[in-house]
């Protein structure tokens, strides 16, 4: 079960001990504090308040549009109505391009009521997670595809399939750990190479598109909720079929997280 109301907030200490303890982590975005209020009430242990915002929200094709300014007004739009969940804010495009510039929109997202900020990159944000760590604001990698860098990947593609490429992100993985992250989303991977990550580090990796060995998931909330226009990824799962509503499915997300039955084989990728 998730946490119940009338709980402490959920803290990193509380995460890295559910992973401890290999209790599945749920997490879920909302940049909305309507959708903050409800995914508290169904036990979500982490709000993510992605640069998804940039797709699902302003409509733009990818999350490059997206500004500190934005993801400052959502995660204070999330954090109003938050009372329990560990809330996570991204960092956008081009807001961490030195170690000061990071640290000036990791503070601004703080401020905001992040509880811990979000980028991506592997070995070559090393520096700015140590910096923005050792001045006190926790850090979540982001591997795997990753959607700020889909102009030079040319799309949203599968990451790490061949051999070199998985142990490269396995290095990339153990730098950012090193470096003082202390989570770390897997986007779009090989399952097997969800769980190699997921054996090797002791911090929890976050799944979308990783397979069912990682130390929790994550999705879109309006990708979960069947309402994102477009063909879904094969690694999202539309909860609302059979569920009468937002809150049901969600309480089945949650539900089929913590018992591993979401994600399912026909989740995942092959190596
Ligand atoms: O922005 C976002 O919603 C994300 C998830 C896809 C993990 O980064």
């Amino acid at each position: 079960m998730g946490y119940l109301q009338g709980d402490k907030p959920i803290s990193i200490t509380k995460l890295l001990a559910m992973h401890a303890e290999r209790e599945k982590i749920t997490m879920l975005t909302a940049y909305d504090s309507t959708m903050s209020a409800l995914l508290n009430r169904c036990g979500v242990e982490v709000i993510l308040i992605g640069d998804s915002l940039g797709n699902v929200i302003q409509g733009h094709s990818s999350t490059t549009p997206v500004t500190v300014e934005q993801m400052v007004y959502h995660t204070e739009c999330v954090a109003r109505a938050n009372t329990h969940a560990f809330l996570i804010s991204d960092l956008p495009f081009a807001s961490y391009g030195d170690p000061i510039q990071a640290l000036d929109s990791a503070a601004e997202l703080m401020r905001a009521g992040a509880d811990m900020v979000k980028l991506e990159g592997g070995d070559w944000q090393a520096d700015i997670i140590q910096y923005l760590v050792e001045r006190s604001v926790p850090v979540c990698a982001h591997l795997g595809l990753l959607p700020q860098s889909v102009h030079l990947l040319g799309g949203y593609k599968v990451q790490g399939k061949s051999k070199d490429a998985a142990s490269h992100m396995l290095e990339q993985a153990l730098t950012c750990q090193a470096a003082g992250a202390q989570m770390v989303v897997l986007e779009a991977i090989p399952s097997s190479l969800g769980e190699k990550i997921t054996e090797e580090l002791h911090i929890p990796t976050i799944g979308i598109g990783a397979g069912p060995d990682c130390s929790g998931q994550v999705l879109v909330l309006q990708d979960m909720l069947g309402i994102s226009p477009g063909k879904p990824p094969k690694f999202v799962k539309n909860f609302m079929d059979g569920h009468q509503s937002i809150e049901a499915a969600v309480k089945a997300y949650v539900r089929e997280v913590k018992s591993g039955k979401f994600p399912g084989l026909e989740h995942g990728f092959a190596g």
